[in-house]
């Protein structure tokens, strides 16, 4: 099995890591800034915790880049001063381009998992899509071996490609996480609590399974029931952003959706 150092051990770092060990892929070095959330990983891995680039192994397989996308070049460019060219260093991000560690490594690429993580939440890696790229064949059969080690899921796409991925993403999963924070913040105004709408946000993903989007949209916008939408409007006088955020979220299901 390839040796590999995880750079980071922050939400994605910490479970791709502890995920390989699991599968039996030797992660030897754990790199982080502080030296306790370092060993915080290392020593579930059995790997070294390091804190200093200085520190890193000069023959591994793969470096994953495991950091906040605004630090990877800055990352690699460290790592540039004591690694080898040819080593070959790869991120995890969906929307930064492999290209971007291109001027630091000969042999560079992308480990993307498309899912939300987070330390406390174990992540059920089998259900996870993997997508990966890499600037040679023979490096994205490395990355391919690494990521069915985790998940039948795996897909080789271009930037381009992961960057629409990403942006898809955003609106599947991070605005309408938001759209339940308002939810929620408007519930607690009138001390009711946010399980009453858990089955509802369950069954809208539920029938995803079956039909599309489009398929399934319902709601005062998309039937044209203009009362219900001025009273939930007057509703939201006194949150004149979520307010307006109402407003162009209905005038966008009539645009795009209320032909069909
Ligand atoms: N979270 C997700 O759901 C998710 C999903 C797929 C892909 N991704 C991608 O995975 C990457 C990491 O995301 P994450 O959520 O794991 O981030 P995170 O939880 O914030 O962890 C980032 C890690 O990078 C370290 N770091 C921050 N700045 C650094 C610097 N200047 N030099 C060296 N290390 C630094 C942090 O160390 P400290 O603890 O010292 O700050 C931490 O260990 C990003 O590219 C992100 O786009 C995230």
């Amino acid at each position: 099995m390839p040796k590999v150092c995880m750079i980071g051990s922050g939400n994605v770092g910490f479970h791709l890591a502890l995920a390989w060990y699991e599968k039996g892929v030797q992660v030897v070095q754990v790199f982080a800034r502080e030296l306790k959330k370092a060993v915080q990983l290392a020593e579930k891995i059995d790997a070294q915790a390091i804190t200093q680039f200085q520190q890193l192994v000069p023959d591994a397989d793969l470096y994953v880049l495991a950091v906040p996308d605004h630090v990877i070049e800055q990352v690699a460019s460290k790592m540039k001063a004591v690694l080898p060219t040819s080593a070959f260093v790869v991120h995890t991000s969906g929307a930064t381009p492999g290209t971007l560690l291109q001027p630091y490594f000969s042999n560079f690429g992308v480990f993307y998992p498309l899912q939300t993580f987070s330390i406390p939440r174990q992540p059920d890696f089998q259900q996870i899509p993997i997508c990966i790229d890499a600037s040679t064949l023979a490096q994205v059969q490395l990355l391919f071996t690494l990521a069915v080690s985790l998940s039948p899921k795996v897909f080789q796409l271009l930037d381009t490609q992961r960057a629409k991925l990403h942006v898809a993403a955003v609106f599947a999963n991070n605005f309408t996480n938001y759209c339940y924070h308002v939810a929620e913040m408007l519930l607690k105004e009138d001390h009711i609590s946010f399980e009453l709408l858990q089955p509802l946000i369950q069954e809208t993903v539920n029938k995803m399974k079956q039909l599309s989007p489009a398929e399934v949209q319902t709601g005062p916008a998309i039937r044209g029931d203009v009362n219900t939408l001025q009273r939930h409007l007057d509703l939201l006088s006194t949150h004149p952003d979520w307010q307006l955020l109402y407003q162009h979220l209905s005038d966008r299901i009539q645009a795009d959706l209320g032909t069909q």
